[in-house]
């Protein structure tokens, strides 16, 4: 194990190496006192007693300074021999099939750029013209003086591509959701949210102060109950991924649909990760469904199919009205770069006459998801281009990504609390840009690791 380490810790071994952001320091400290077992949850290692620092001397110096801030650190190394410590990676050059990561050239599935966009000529030139006539930023909040005819432009396109009266854009998907949420119910309202959302949605109940029940994932008897209870409540509003970003599986949107009509609740769905990918068109899991004259909320993200940045929310010009007027993050944010925008409206024409994208990407990912199972892995439910491999602890979790890592292959580990306690699991995430040979390399290296 410890050439191991050396090898993938490299000669430097600095704080920023590989092995310590994939956590496998942590890994490591716990294997010297004990193997971790083979099985989902069931660790046998014994507690660690032994302190592993991930930081710079000068970082401790500057912590010893602020003693007020003393507890994070204890904090810190309590994460990193939990196996849940978090750090980052650079990347070199552009998003796509390969790319480099701290120096080292990879096949890249961890990105959420599934059409293969976010390096696309065309986005760059549109991007490129944008920025010689407006500059880099917009300068102002949408309400002042950022809102400029780019970001009108971006509006008008979402709205024909998604089929919706009229389009509002966000600086991130994020921004979207919580202000969206927190826009629509308040105190005295109450929300239905799917165990499994985005902590965007999260926040933005949260941040509402509306009563909040979680049913459990996809489980729409038990949503049918909660909104049976509801009584007294002024509004009721049902949010929901389409997509789920880490399970990779469908929400069951006719049936929450169907449940919205009946007790006349509001539904809001987030479909971050099938915008561009589902539907005829490309306009998401809504589509799909047909359903997009029954859902009144849809949220998308321009971040990861269309390559770029930012948030939208689709749907009747009143409810852009009023999010103009009440949503917090669009209020009180600086608009969108123009550049950006310029490109999320050249994504949109790609996605529109290039069909062929997301089609072949479905079509791959429902071969890689039955080589998968063939091969034993436990992918939950996915039914997408989003595929966990689920190995339950923390630990289990980064060393596999850091052997497949050293294979030339890199799958992020996904940790609580983004994913529940033993559910942790390394999430593949497939785009259009992968080809069968890195499909292919990405098996063998599974095969070899696991
Ligand atoms: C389901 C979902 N909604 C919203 C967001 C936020 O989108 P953005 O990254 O554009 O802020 C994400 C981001 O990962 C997501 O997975």
């Amino acid at each position: 194990m410890r050439a191991f380490c050396a090898h993938v810790y490299g000669p430097s071994g600095g704080p920023r190496s590989v092995v310590a952001a994939l956590g496998v320091v942590e890994w490591w400290a716990t294997l010297r006192r004990g193997r971790p077992s083979s099985g989902n949850g069931h660790d046998t290692a014994r507690p660690a007693s032994i302190t592993v620092s991930l930081r710079p001397k000068a970082t401790l110096g500057m912590f010893a300074v602020c003693s007020v801030l003393h507890w994070i650190d204890k904090e810190l190394q309590r994460l990193a021999l939990q196996g849940l410590l978090r750090s980052r990676l650079t990347r070199t050059g552009p998003q796509g099939a390969c790319c480099k990561i701290e120096g080292k050239r990879v096949i890249n599935f961890g990105s959420n750029d599934y059409l293969g966009l976010a390096g696309d000529h065309r986005l760059a030139a549109a991007a490129r013209a944008a920025l010689r006539r407006e500059g880099a930023g917009s300068g102002a909040s949408p309400l002042v003086s950022g809102y400029s005819r780019y970001h009108r432009r971006l509006e008008r396109k979402l709205a024909a591509f998604e089929a919706a009266e009229a389009a509002l854009v966000c600086v991130s998907g994020y921004a979207a959701n919580v202000g969206t949420v927190a826009a629509l119910v308040g105190p005295g309202d109450l929300v239905l949210s799917d165990a499994h959302n985005h902590a965007s949605l999260l926040d933005g109940c949260r941040l509402s102060r509306a009563d909040v029940r979680v049913y459990p994932h996809c489980d729409m008897a038990a949503l049918e109950r909660l909104l049976q209870r509801a009584v007294g409540y002024r509004r009721r509003l049902i949010v929901t991924d389409t997509l789920f970003s880490m399970d990779g599986d469908l929400a069951p949107l006719p049936e929450l649909a169907d449940l919205a009509e009946r007790y006349q609740a509001m539904l809001l769905v987030d479909e971050a990760h099938a915008t561009g990918v589902f539907g005829q068109h490309g306009r998401g899991l809504v589509e799909f469904f047909g359903l997009e004259d029954r859902v009144p909320v849809r949220v998308g993200t321009l971040s990861k199919a269309l390559g770029c940045a930012g948030g939208f929310v689709v749907g009747s010009q009143v409810l852009v009205d009023w999010l103009v007027n009440r949503a917090r993050t669009y209020i009180f944010s600086t608009a969108m770069p123009p550049p950006i925008a310029a490109a999320a409206a050249a994504a949109i024409s790609i996605v529109r006459s290039e069909p062929h994208r997301r089609r072949q990407l479905l079509q791959r990912a429902e071969l890689l998801r039955e080589q998968l199972r063939r091969m034993g892995w436990d992918i939950g439910r996915s039914a997408s281009q989003i595929i966990p491999l689920v190995v339950g602890t923390p630990q289990r979790a980064t060393i596999l990504a850091a052997q497949l890592f050293l294979r030339g292959v890199f799958v992020p580990a996904i940790r609580p609390p983004a994913v529940p306690e033993g559910q942790s699991c390394l999430r593949i995430s497939l785009t259009a840009a992968h080809s069968d040979d890195h499909i292919a390399q990405l098996i063998d290296a599974l095969a070899a690791a696991g």
